[in-house]
């Protein structure tokens, strides 16, 4: 196993948001957490991340205990956590932004390459400032900055925030095109359909806690996830 979370509780100041919370993540694995405003996996991400000590339970990576490690320590053992706010630096080119992914190391030549295969828009664009990108570019920034740390894990949340529907489809297409290469994934997502139509497996988090777990077909024709997630009677 990857990535392997279990009996998790985080939240904040003594408030608990997410609790008894098992997942797991197969190396090759593309995951997704589902569940709507509110649920938890913000939390749950910034938990598994570092950025939120968790209250209870246990993180661990290839076996590895790493539940209280600081962020810079998580991110260093290879997850890479891609906030749905994307958090560039708006002043700086898109060139520097993929660059410092690989702080503070040099970017692997091999990494850039897989970024401007994954995202052919990037490279005419390199001496753009990010602030000035639309919201799909940045997205793709956001993420190939993250694909430049070569991550064994990379950690998404909602990387369809903002988008119009077409490009939330886009983004969600060149994650499928990062899973063909191998990558392991764990997205975050309220738009289910987007979300099973690249995960293998996905997690439905209702009030911080996981209510159901299964393939996509499986949670596709739950009459709950059906009521609930897809807008079906
Ligand atoms: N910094 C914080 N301090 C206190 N409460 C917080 C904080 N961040 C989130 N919460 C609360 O934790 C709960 C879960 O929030 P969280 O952001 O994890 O949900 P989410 O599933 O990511 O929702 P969304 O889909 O809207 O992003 C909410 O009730 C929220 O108000
Ligand atoms: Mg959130």
């Amino acid at each position: 196993m990857l990535l392997e979370v279990s009996t998790l509780a985080a939240g904040y100041l003594g408030q608990t948001v997410v609790q008894g919370v098992n997942l797991e993540v197969s190396p090759g694995e593309v995951v997704a957490i589902i569940g709507s405003n509110g649920a938890g996996k913000t939390t749950l991400m910034r938990a598994i991340a570092g950025l939120l000590r968790p209250m209870a339970g246990r993180v661990s990576l290839a076996g590895r205990d790493m539940t209280r490690w600081p962020a810079h320590r998580v991110a260093g053992a290879g997850v890479a956590y891609v906030p749905a706010e994307r958090h560039l630096f708006p002043a700086m080119t898109v060139k520097t932004n993929l660059v410092l992914g690989a702080y503070p190391h040099r970017p692997q030549r091999e990494a850039l390459e897989l970024v401007f295969e994954i995202f052919p828009a990037l490279k005419p664009r390199l001496q753009q400032r990010a602030g000035t990108l639309s919201g799909g570019q940045q997205q793709m920034v956001a993420v190939g900055r993250a694909l430049v740390a070569q991550p064994r894990l990379l950690m998404l949340d909602e990387p369809s925030t903002g988008l119009a529907p077409k490009l939330a489809k886009d983004a969600f297409e060149a994650l499928g095109s990062l899973k063909g290469r191998g990558m392991t994934l764990l997205v975050a997502e309220q738009q289910v359909p987007l979300a099973l139509s690249v995960a293998d497996r996905g997690y439905v988090l209702e009030n911080g806690r996981i209510t159901l777990e299964g393939t996509p077909h499986e949670l596709d024709r739950n009459p709950e996830v059906r009521r609930a997630y897809l807008g079906v009677a």
